[in-house]
Formats: structure tokens, sequence, C-alpha cells
């Protein structure tokens, strides 16, 4: 019941499924209802189009709009039956009471004929291209344009479990140490390939089961996330600004590369996401000055001293975090990009001239589209005499003409772009 509800606040209602999936969840007193409920809502979010079309045939007439609870808990039972373990009769009979827990009890007849009818055929496949890759047809379309050779291998990897992925707190705990912690805790992983603080589990568990979590000895991070800090390679001392910095992943991490030993500014413009910023903060025991503000405008918050480097984690479409973000395929549309395009290139242009003489700022996105990537470099590239594309020599991701992009998958990591500009110490 609680999965359906879920499942009906993001697919109905639009809520975004990282927002609205705690306090629901929470409301689930044993772990393993919870990781149910869990595992069946990023399920069926994966498996939406397939699972909506077989529901929809099933159907003699489609449910009303205000029925949009019954129809998760439908696309939940089917979950069950095609994909889970769980026993035909029993994911029948759960979904059947479930009704009466959202007071229905009319959908009760409906709920078992749907079901029980499902247990007895298998499914038909389908050949429209939503039900074939799970994704809107202007998502496929777009990407198979955008990458005529691994789109297909994109959408897979979109589709797919991510793993759990760890930052070590190389200033308390060495990686290697940190991997025997685990062995001794019963938890198989291994160190990640590319960055030297990623340990990557082989099963996810809960983060309190976790060693050392709370304590603040490692972070949930993927790895592509945890190149950014490598990347902007921050000498001792130096004035840093991470303009987009919630929930403060990459904050952290830089912090910890210099153990706390630099000046870090970490700004966002949502104050609910600033808080997540000083909890993560203040669990790892690191400390930056925060500030709830627009990066794009400068003159509301800059006390006119120059950065030695800028990280703008820039919001984007985050369509290379799919997998991690199921819902994501249903809430972007083609019509958001554009937009998302001109607030990248605001942000750019508008901290460019923050960045000190010979300083680098790190552009970095979670999204692999093209325009939100190296299209908006190359239009800073074109328009400041002072910018310089540095080349960035790494045995991950895919050179592109200005940076590097990972593409969701690409040795188990999150779809990610990165490009790094050094401001030149006089024009050319
Ligand atoms: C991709 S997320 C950043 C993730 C973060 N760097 C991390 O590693 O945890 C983008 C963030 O940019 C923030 N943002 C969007 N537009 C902004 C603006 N004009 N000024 C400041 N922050 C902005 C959003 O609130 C969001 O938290």
């Amino acid at each position: 019941m609680v999965a359906a509800r879920l499942l009906a606040a993001v697919v109905s209602e639009g809520q975004s499924l990282s927002r609205a999936a705690p306090p629901l969840l929470a409301t689930l007193g044993d772990a393993r209802d919870r990781a149910f409920a869990q595992a069946c809502v990023y399920g069926v979010l994966r498996h939406y189009y397939s699972l909506s079309g077989r529901l929809e045939a099933s159907l003699a007439r489609p449910l009303r709009a205000k029925d949009a609870d019954v129809r998760a808990l439908l696309l939940c039972g089917l979950y069950q039956l095609e994909h889970m373990r769980t026993p035909p009769h029993a994911a029948v009979a759960a979904s059947v009471d479930a009704v009466r827990g959202l007071r229905k009890t009319w959908a009760a007849s409906l709920v078992n004929a749907v079901l029980r009818a499902a247990t007895r055929s298998d499914p038909a496949p389908r050949g429209d291209i939503e039900s074939r890759f799970e994704h809107p047809a202007w998502l496929v379309e777009r990407l198979s344009r955008d990458w005529p050779e691994d789109w297909q291998a994109v959408l897979a990897a979109n589709n797919a479990q991510p793993p759990l992925t760890l930052r070590v707190n190389r200033v308390r705990v060495t990686r290697e140490q940190y991997l025997a912690r685990l062995q001794t805790a019963g938890l198989a992983a291994r160190a990640g390939k590319h960055a030297p603080s990623a340990v990557v589990l082989d099963t996810p568990v809960p983060v309190e089961d976790l060693p050392g979590f709370v304590a603040g000895d490692v972070s949930v991070q993927d790895e592509a996330a945890q190149l950014a800090a490598g990347l902007l390679d921050v000498p001792p001392g130096a004035r840093v600004l991470d303009a987009c910095a919630a929930p403060g992943g990459k904050s952290a991490h830089l912090l910890e590369e210099v153990a706390g030993n630099c000046q870090l500014v970490a700004l966002d413009r949502d104050a609910e996401r600033l808080a997540d910023v000083a909890a993560t903060l203040e669990r790892l025991g690191l400390a930056a000055a925060l500030a709830c503000a627009d990066a794009a405008r400068p003159a509301d918050w800059w006390d006119g001293r120059p950065f030695e480097r800028i990280l703008l984690d820039a919001p984007c479409s985050a369509l290379g975090v799919v997998r991690r973000h199921p819902d994501i395929r249903f809430h972007r549309r083609a019509s958001d990009i554009d937009a998302l395009v001109a607030a990248q290139q605001a942000l750019l242009n508008a901290l460019w001239p923050l960045l000190a003489p010979g300083g680098k700022l790190l552009y970095a996105t979670c999204s692999i589209l093209p325009a939100e990537n190296d299209a908006v470099v190359a239009s800073l590239l074109e328009t400041s005499a002072d910018a310089e594309c540095d080349e960035l020599p790494a045995a991950w991701g895919r050179a592109t003409p200005h940076g590097r992009q990972i593409l969701p998958g690409e040795d188990g990591m999150d779809g990610f772009y990165y490009a790094r500009l050094t401001r030149r110490a006089t024009a050319p």
C-alpha cells in the first residue's frame, strides 16, 4: 500500500522520488517491509512503460485519474509477478489486501481479476519504442541522435540497478583499511577503478550497516562524482567556491582531500538543500562558509576576493543518473533542455570573472547531452579570451572536444561530464 501511494505520488502527482520516498517509507516500521516497498517502486519505475502497456491491455476501460493509487497498486502487483520472486498467490493476495488499506474496497475484485489473469499468461512482448526501451520516445530519439553508437547501451544501463559506491574519508582511514573493515563485517566490496577514494559494494546495504558511517569514515557517492576533487586539485589554503553545492557531496570530498585546509565557500540557492550541506559537513567534522544565494548574481553575495578554484556542478537534466533516479524519465521533458542550457551558460558566464588569474574552474554535470556539456563550455571559450581548456588525461570516459564524458554504466559509474578551464594570467 505504501509502495502504491509512493508510486502514485511520483507518476501522477509529479513528485520527485527522492523527496517523496523517505517520509512514506518511514511509515513502515519493519526494515524488510521498507526494502520490499522500495524495491517494488524502483522496479516499477524502471519497467514503467512495458508494465503500463500490459495493464492498459488488460483493463476494459482506463481507470479514472482519482484512482491513480489503484493503478499504482496494479503496476506493483504486475511487477512482482513479472520481475520479483514473489510467489504469484502471495502477490495477488497482498495486492487485494492493500486495496482495503487504500479504502477502495470496490477495486478488490478488479485487482484480483487483473493479477490472476496475469499469473495465467506470459506478457506478450510489445513492439512500441517506449515499451521496448522503457524510456519516453523523445528521450530515445534524442539519445540515439547524440550517441549513435552507444544509445542502446545507455538505455540498458539506465534500466539496471546501480551499485552502492562509497567514498572513504581518507583523512580518517585508508581505502585498504576500510576494505578490511568491510570484510570483517561480512560485506563484500572492491576498490573503485578510477577514484582513489572509491569503494564499490557487491550488494547494497542500508547506510546504518556500514562500519563507521555515522562517525564520518565513509559517505555514499558514485565514483564518477568522486573524480571532481582530483580534477579540481585544490592547493592547501586556497580560496575555493563550490557554486552549486547542495547536498554537499563534492564540497565534503574536496575538504577531505586537503584535510580541511582550504577556505571553501559553499553556495546554493535552495535553502532546504543547503541545510543538507550543513548536516553533511557536520557528520564529517568539516567546515565551510555556507551561503544561500543565486550563484549567477555575484553582486548579491561576492566580497570581491577572487577564487583560486571554482567548482560549477551545474543544475542539469540529470540524464546520466537515471539508473539512480528512475523517475527522471517521467519528470524530464524535451522542452526543459533549452532552459537548463540557458541557466548553465548564465552561471558559467557570471562565475568566470570571479576566478583568479591562473585559477581553475571545473565545469561538471551529471548529464550526457552534449548541449549541456561541450556546447556550454564552447560558448564561454568563444566569448572569454582569457579562458583556456585543459586537456584531461584520464583512463575514464571518453575525450570530447572540450572535456571528458562518462556514459552511464561505464566502469560501473554514473554518466558524468567534466571540463576544466584555466584563466590565463595575461590575455594572449
Ligand atoms: C547538481 S546539484 C549539485 C550537487 C552537489 N555539487 C553535490 O555534489 O552534492 C545542483 C545544485 O545547484 C543548485 N542551483 C541551481 N541553480 C542555482 C543558482 N543559480 N545558484 C546557486 N545554486 C543553484 C540546486 O539547488 C542544486 O542543489
